[in-house]
């Protein structure tokens, strides 16, 4: 029997499944081979990976171990940014060349520093466009983009961004909740990264509690058991946004996945959610580019 992972529908036309397996974080600079044939084994079709991640080819290993067909497999991979005189284009087949494929589902700026700083990022977008045009990339996104830098590639773009990736959980909702606003006005669907942040990374924080009275509710409403990890994402995925995350764990997957069949939260659970997570300012990533 074939399981149909749900997707969502990007601006472009394009479905994307709603849960990512990551290769950076845990993963970053390491042999992501086992980690991806195990996630691809269980059942996780779309697969996220960047330059800078520097395993684009054990990513690529990973693929073919699993033995997917392509058609299946959703690959996502991130421009880290271009040396001088360098294209779009050119690191983009540099990647295509690691992973040993023809072309990647979703390619992203991963970053809109130093491009918004130094004037170049409407030139990189342009090259954006043209890899799709090609046909190098199916969809082309932006990630770590604050509203500044949307406006800036909004500002005389032919193709709007499909993606926005930012890091996304309730500790840092305050400071991202205008740019998933702006996004989605736009047509832009946000991707949360870091989501797992106030179990993992700011455990004991106001939101725990929050967690776990809505943990016991749902496991009333569906009579079986659900974790504080799965509150947080159906969170995540009631914002309209796709999951990116990772783990070294067979059964986390199976966690992950099954989160699709935890019933929603309700208005006031989500109102709760936020309200806590909003007395405790914490983020993990890309300072550089939204300070703290
Ligand atoms: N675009 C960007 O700039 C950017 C930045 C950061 C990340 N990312 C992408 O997002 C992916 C995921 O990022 P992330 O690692 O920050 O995601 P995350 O979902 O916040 O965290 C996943 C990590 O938390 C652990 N974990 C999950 N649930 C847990 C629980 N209930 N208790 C204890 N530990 C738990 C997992 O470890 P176990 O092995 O124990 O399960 C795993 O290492 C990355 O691999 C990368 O692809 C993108």
């Amino acid at each position: 029997m074939t399981t149909l992972t749900p997707t969502i529908k990007l601006n472009d036309g394009t479905a994307v499944p709603w849960l990512a397996f990551g290769t950076g974080t845990a993963l970053y600079g390491r042999d992501a081979t086992n980690a991806i044939r195990l996630a691809v084994d269980k059942g996780i079709t779309h697969l996220d990976g960047a330059q800078i991640y520097d395993n684009e080819e054990t990513l690529g290993a990973g693929i073919r171990s699993a033995g997917k067909p392509r058609s299946e497999l959703y690959i996502v991979t991130k421009l880290k940014g271009l040396n001088p005189g360098q294209t779009v284009k050119e690191t983009l087949v540099i990647s295509l060349k690691k992973l040993g494929v023809d072309y990647v589902d979703l390619f992203l700026v991963h970053s809109p520093h130093p491009a918004n700083v130094d004037g170049t990022l409407k030139a990189v977008w342009q090259g954006m466009e043209e890899v799709k045009r090609e046909g190098l990339a199916r969809s082309i996104g932006v990630s770590n983009f604050r509203v500044e830098d949307l406006q800036t590639v909004l500002d005389g773009a032919t193709v709007v961004p499909a993606v926005n990736q930012i890091e996304l959980h309730p500790y840092v909702w305050k400071a991202a909740e205008p740019i998933v606003k702006f996004g989605l006005e736009h047509g832009i669907t946000p991707a949360s990264y870091g989501g797992q942040t106030p179990l993992v990374r700011a455990a004991g924080g106001p939101v725990d509690a929050v967690l776990t009275g809505i943990q016991g509710r749902l496991e009333n409403a569906c009579g079986k058991s659900v974790t504080p990890g799965q509150v947080l994402t159906k969170w995540i995925i009631q914002k309209g946004a796709i999951v990116v995350t990772t783990t070294s764990k067979e059964s986390r997957i199976a966690e992950f996945q099954d989160t699709i069949s935890v019933p929603d939260l309700t208005k006031e659970e989500i109102d709760a959610i936020e309200e806590a997570g909003s007395k405790l300012h914490k983020r993990i990533y890309m300072k550089a580019v939204f300070g703290e």
